[in-house]
């Protein structure tokens, strides 16, 4: 079983395009793998406790409860939107969260993994943690990115991190894929280096903070927000449920053969996701063959500039679908971003790679192909006469095309799968262009020819709508419909040879699918 999770969204606020990216990779992913034929399990989520919560629903005068259900209507408002598809929600003040996070709480307090202790220090009020030292920037300050640093001293439990840190290093030197890309683990080794040795506080005195889940064993205290957020990835995939918690059966989605992949930004990798969880599951008492994997994303910016709530320059993910359709806005999100890397947002390229790559180069071979056969062929796809080298050399090129499209989407790298289609695509618009078909047409004696010719244009059709299927679902529908081909979840990697539409099969009427996006003048 494959099982996905991506990080499960802070519901202090509304969705923006980087929640939208995140969510809309991790679908892509679990489409691709549900193609290939393997069992996929993904799960996503909100992100609903802890002091950013409160303090907005405050000043709002609302009840935290009513405020996250409020924003939390948001982002399912917005999954269901861009065609996120996911088999499990995870929303923290579930009670079956809950009971799992006081349960793990418990159990590492009996194993001696938690203790209590007085600390006086420096607490950033905007990332909700206390400050080291080496938090300060070269002037000796906290930096901006802290916002209100107030001086606090309080008494906290301590989950015993700096036991685990060791093992930590250890694991990631001798595992290749623990954290992907390669150079995202550079840096959590970098920062293992000057983290060893602290402990981690895993409370918060509800005197502070009344909005999280309850410490079961010292009830004046709730349990630190990311303790209980990170718990989530284990929570709903029902580890320690009850056998009435309409979970899923951990054992069958949490297994060694294909350890669970996390996908994160690169934010939260160091400290939260590469140290405290890691190390968490390690004194859970996780195997090494046990711990997930951590595919971390890059983020997208504004124009060079961070997006933030403070500039006002988040985009509005679901005003951008409803403008320009669904498709693009997937299509872009995935395509203009190297997995890893950070790309900036920019509604100028979403037209023009939706315009170029799908409008004109795929949506121009789809017309030719499906047009052309209704009107010379009646529709009927046929073999007709003798291959010719330009015959051989598109199907390579789509052997080609395919096999480098599987190996990018098997790294997660679906702006790579893309380009290698787009490459097909490419060399199916010059053979057009070199066999006109419709000067074939012309020629009562070149009637197998043009048969030849347009089967190819179909045949290739086909096999893009399968592998654009994870990326742009509706669209590949569309045109699987027009083509006549069983439904598109009935077919799998393994059905894409050469002949995917039989002998003397007749499409259906075709319409087009992608539409160009008509950009208003500025006057
Ligand atoms: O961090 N581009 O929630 P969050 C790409 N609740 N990705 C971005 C982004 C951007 N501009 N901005 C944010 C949290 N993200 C915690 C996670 S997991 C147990 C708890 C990504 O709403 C970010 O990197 O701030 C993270 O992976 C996700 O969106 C949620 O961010
Ligand atoms: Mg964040």
């Amino acid at each position: 079983m494959f099982y996905l999770t991506t990080a499960i969204d802070y519901t202090n606020g509304s969705p923006h395009i980087g929640h939208a990216y995140e969510k809309v990779l991790a679908d892509v992913i679990i489409r691709y793998r549900r193609l290939r034929g393997d069992e996929a399990f993904f799960l996503t989520g909100v992100d609903q406790h802890g002091q950013k919560v409160q303090q907005t629903a405050e000043k709002e005068g609302v009840h935290p409860a009513t405020f996250v259900k409020r924003t939390t209507k948001k982002f399912l408002n917005l999954w269901d939107k861009l065609g996120v598809k996911y088999d499990g929600w995870a929303e923290t003040i579930d009670d079956r969260h809950k009971t799992c996070v006081q349960g793990i709480l418990t159990a590492l307090k009996d194993q001696g993994q938690l203790y209590k202790h007085a600390h006086s220090g420096h607490y950033s009020v905007r990332q909700e943690q206390f400050l080291q030292d080496r938090d300060r920037d070269e002037a000796g300050n906290f930096g901006p990115e802290w916002g209100e640093v107030v001086q606090i001293e309080e008494e906290n439990w301590y989950f015993k991190l700096s036991e685990h840190t060791d093992w930590l290093k250890s694991y990631l030197d001798a595992t290749p894929d623990a954290v992907l890309p390669a150079f995202r683990k550079s840096e959590l080794l970098n920062a293992l280096e000057r983290n060893s040795g602290t402990d981690l506080c895993i409370s918060r005195p509800k005197e502070r903070l009344r909005w999280g889940i309850e410490i079961p064993f010292d009830t004046d205290f709730v349990t630190y927000v990311w303790f209980d957020a990170l718990i989530n990835y284990v929570s709903f995939a029902g580890y320690r449920a009850a056998p009435d918690a309409e979970l899923p059966d951990f054992e069958k989605l949490w297994t060694a053969d294909e350890r669970p992949v996390h996908i994160i930004g690169k934010d939260i990798l160091v400290p939260a996701h590469g140290i405290y969880w890691l190390c968490m599951l390690h004194a859970m008492g996780f195997p090494d063959e046990l711990i997930p994997r951590l595919l971390v994303h890059g983020w997208w910016n504004m124009r060079g500039e961070k997006m933030s709530k403070s500039l006002g320059n988040i985009v509005d993910p679901a005003e951008l679908a409803d403008k320009f359709g669904v498709e693009a806005l997937r299509y872009y999100l995935v395509r203009d971003i190297v997995t890893g890397k950070d790309s900036d947002f920019d509604v100028e390229r979403l037209i023009m790679l939706y315009n170029t790559e799908l409008a004109n180069e795929l949506g121009n071979l789809c017309n030719r192909a499906l047009n052309m056969s209704q009107r010379f062929t009646e529709g009927i796809i046929t073999r007709g006469g003798i291959f010719t080298d330009a015959d051989l050399a598109l199907q390579t090129s789509l052997a080609e095309s395919t096999d480098a499209y599987r190996a990018a989407m098997d790294e997660f790298d679906v702006s790579k799968g893309l380009e290698a289609l787009g490459r097909h695509v490419g060399h199916c618009n010059q053979y057009a262009e070199r066999m006109k078909p419709w000067e074939l047409n012309k020629d009562p004696e070149m009637k197998a020819r043009l048969a030849t010719v347009l089967q190819h244009l179909a045949e290739s059709v086909a096999h893009c709508a399968v592998l654009l299927s994870p990326i742009l679902p509706d669209a590949a529908a569309k045109l699987a419909a027009q083509l006549n081909l069983p439904s598109l979840t009935e077919i799998s990697l393994s059905d894409l040879h050469w002949g995917l539409i039989p002998e003397g099969h007749t499409i259906g009427k075709p319409k087009p699918v992608f539409p160009k996006i008509l950009v208003e003048e500025k006057v």
